[in-house]
């Protein structure tokens, strides 16, 4: 197992409000498995990446309970150096803007060589500067001496992505995670961007946390599936089972509300109602108060994730199967 997350807690403080954005979530992801998280927006799926991460400020939350496994090796409890070493290096991000990863004053091939060196010191500039081609070569950019010399403002949307992922596996990380990569680009640039990715994630050989609102993409590019609601897995299994036969309420919801072609402009799903407000949960099952199947019992009863052997998933619901 590459990475194991379990029971997770994560909870913001604004004012004098506490998120709770996390509640007891837990993942796994194999060697060079591509494993989707979906949910909708505010259901805390960039929070699981930046809790991988450790990038969570002190000052705006705090992880309250659980362990992180990367190769074995508890991530959480990790001294800042050591974690240091492995962001960027083992496990790499890209988010859905470029914008906020690249610097806007440094050519591309300078950023792309400054994250080489934080890593690896030795390398001569010789070596550098042909790695850094080799890598833009990898993510199909062509023309590389002018991207390699370009602020990121002076080339496209479609370029800027694909020169983030140069950049996230200039190092060979074995877990990229990806944070709604194509969510801002336009459909054609899309479907190209997320096919480049899984090439890359076979030749590589890497494991791919695959983080979107979307999905339509889920189903294209992922083995495994685990659906967020409010901070909690509602839902988990093969993504094509899931897909062919959901069984959360919600998961069903969110389906239902899919644009039939997976890469129509997107739309952000509509589920009527509001996803709960994480600092004043509702009681019983967070669902309810959206779900079409609540019956009285689930206003009260907190529904735990439980295997659901017919289906072979694990689900929080205590209403399935519904067949
Ligand atoms: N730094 C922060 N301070 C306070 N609240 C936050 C912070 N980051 C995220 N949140 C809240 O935590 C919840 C989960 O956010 P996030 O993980 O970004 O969700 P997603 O990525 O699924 O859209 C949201 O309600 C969001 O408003
Ligand atoms: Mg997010």
């Amino acid at each position: 197992m590459l990475l194991e997350i379990k029971n997770l807690s994560l909870q913001y403080v604004r004012g004098k409000k506490i998120i709770s954005a996390l509640r007891d979530v837990s993942l796994t992801l194999d060697k060079e498995e591509t494993l989707g998280l979906v949910g909708e927006s505010g259901c805390g799926k960039s929070s699981v990446a930046h809790s991988i991460l450790r990038l969570i400020p002190a000052n705006e939350g705090k992880i309250t309970h659980g362990e992180i496994f990367f190769e074995g090796k508890e991530l959480l409890q990790m001294e800042p150096e050591k974690i240091r070493q492995i962001r960027g290096k083992e496990i790499a991000i890209i988010f859905q803007d470029p914008f906020t990863s690249l610097n806007p004053v440094i050519p591309i091939g300078k950023q792309i060589e400054e994250n080489i060196l934080t890593h690896s010191l030795k390398t001569s500039s010789l070596q550098l500067k042909e790695k850094i081609f080799s890598l833009l070569e990898e993510v199909q950019l062509k023309e590389t001496e002018r991207i390699y010399n370009s602020y990121p403002h002076q080339i496209s949307g479609g370029q800027r992505q694909r020169a983030m992922i140069a950049m996230a596996l200039a190092n060979r990380p074995k877990l990229l995670i990806c944070d709604e990569p194509t969510t801002a680009l336009d459909v054609t640039v899309q479907k190209e961007i997320m096919e480049l990715l899984m090439k890359l994630q076979k030749n590589l050989k890497i494991s791919i946390l695959f983080i979107t609102h979307h999905f339509g993409l889920i189903g294209l590019y992922t083995q495994k599936l685990a659906v967020l609601y409010g901070g909690e897995i509602v839902e988990e299994g093969s993504t094509q089972e899931i897909l062919k036969n959901p069984q959360h309420p919600y998961t069903q919801s969110l389906l239902k509300s899919l644009p039939r072609k997976s890469f129509k402009k997107e739309k952000l799903p509509v589920i009527p109602g509001s996803p709960p407000d994480l600092s004043s949960l509702p009681s019983g099952c967070i669902f309810h108060p959206r779900c079409p199947k609540a019956i009285e019992e689930c206003k009260k009863k907190v529904p735990l994730l439980r295997e659901l052997k017919k289906f072979n998933r694990k689900i929080s619901c205590d209403l399935a199967p519904f067949s």
